[in-house]
């Protein structure tokens, strides 16, 4: 039943436009810091301070920050009195915690341990804080078996995708359309009498169509694919040569992208 509601949700974000290819996923950090340090820590350790600049991006942050032990930076700070998103998008939609008279003209925010809602404070004061790693999905154009595709997304990317997150599958519902195969491989296995993610996540969310039992598929049938037109999951033979989902460092994929912009500038050779 909940594996229905799922990507019925799903698809109707879609339809919607909600869909977004960023997938921001946020940790928290206990050690207390000032908002500048933070920031570096953030930076070095992950992508950046955690944003979330739009209300979509916001709930996938709350479900992250569930259960903060305590109050925590986030990576929205104020620059000549416009608030702004740490990454330098100016800060439109924010969710003060006004039952509390938030703001109340200080320099960087924090989200509240109880009222899940946003405080400003002075940023030399220290707090707990929330970093994010931002990745990207990527549908590659290849046919390959699973294995294959297994191997291409470790060496060109990250890994073969596990579409773990509810963000994760939004993305892939949006991306499968432009495949070329009826199926697209996606990271998930079945082995020693379980189905699971390649990079370990949890099995958690699933999408499986109505006709497959999720357990103990077929001998030959063990390998996870996304079908193009119906979008859920069914179990294929892993020789099968189909597209595939790779997940990607968002900085990575931007790199890959400028290089390819490179290659195609470059002058044809004569
Ligand atoms: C977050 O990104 C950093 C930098 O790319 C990487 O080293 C780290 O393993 C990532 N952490 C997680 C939990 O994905
Ligand atoms: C992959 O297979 C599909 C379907 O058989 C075909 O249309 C497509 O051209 C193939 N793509 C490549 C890159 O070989
Ligand atoms: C692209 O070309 C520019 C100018 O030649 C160079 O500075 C840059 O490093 C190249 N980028 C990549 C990603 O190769």
């Amino acid at each position: 039943m909940k594996m229905k509601m799922t990507l019925a949700v799903l698809l109707v974000m879609e339809i919607c436009g909600l869909s977004s290819s960023l997938i921001k996923q946020h940790f928290f950090v206990k050690e207390k810091m000032t908002w500048d340090s933070a920031n570096n820590y953030c930076k070095t350790y992950f992508h950046d301070l955690s944003t979330f600049t739009n209300e979509n991006e916001e709930q996938r942050f709350l479900e992250d920050a569930a259960h903060q032990p305590s109050d925590a930076w986030v990576g929205l700070y104020t620059e000549s009195g416009v608030w702004m998103w740490s990454g330098g998008e100016n800060a439109i939609h924010i969710n003060w915690d006004t039952s509390n008279k938030q703001p109340e003209n200080d320099g960087c925010a924090f989200l509240h341990k109880g009222h899940k809602k946003l405080h400003d404070i002075d940023c030399d004061d220290k707090y707990s804080f929330f970093c994010m790693n931002i990745s990207e999905l990527v549908l590659v154009l290849r046919n390959e078996t699973w294995e294959g595709a297994l191997e291409y997304c470790r060496k060109q990317y990250n890994d073969l995708a596990s579409l773990s997150s509810l963000n994760m599958m939004d993305s892939a519902l949006g991306k499968s359309t432009q495949a070329e195969t009826e199926y697209v491989w996606i990271g998930l296995r079945y082995l020693a009498g379980d189905w699971f993610w390649v990079n370990g996540d949890d099995l958690d969310n699933t999408a499986w169509s109505r006709n497959e039992q999720s357990q103990c598929p077929a001998r030959d049938l063990r390998c996870g694919a996304q079908d193009k037109k119906t979008r859920e999951w069914i179990h294929r033979n892993c020789e099968e040569k189909f597209n595939f989902f790779c997940s990607a460092q968002a900085v990575k994929v931007q790199e890959q992208q400028k290089q390819q912009e490179n290659i195609s500038q470059m002058p044809p050779t004569q």
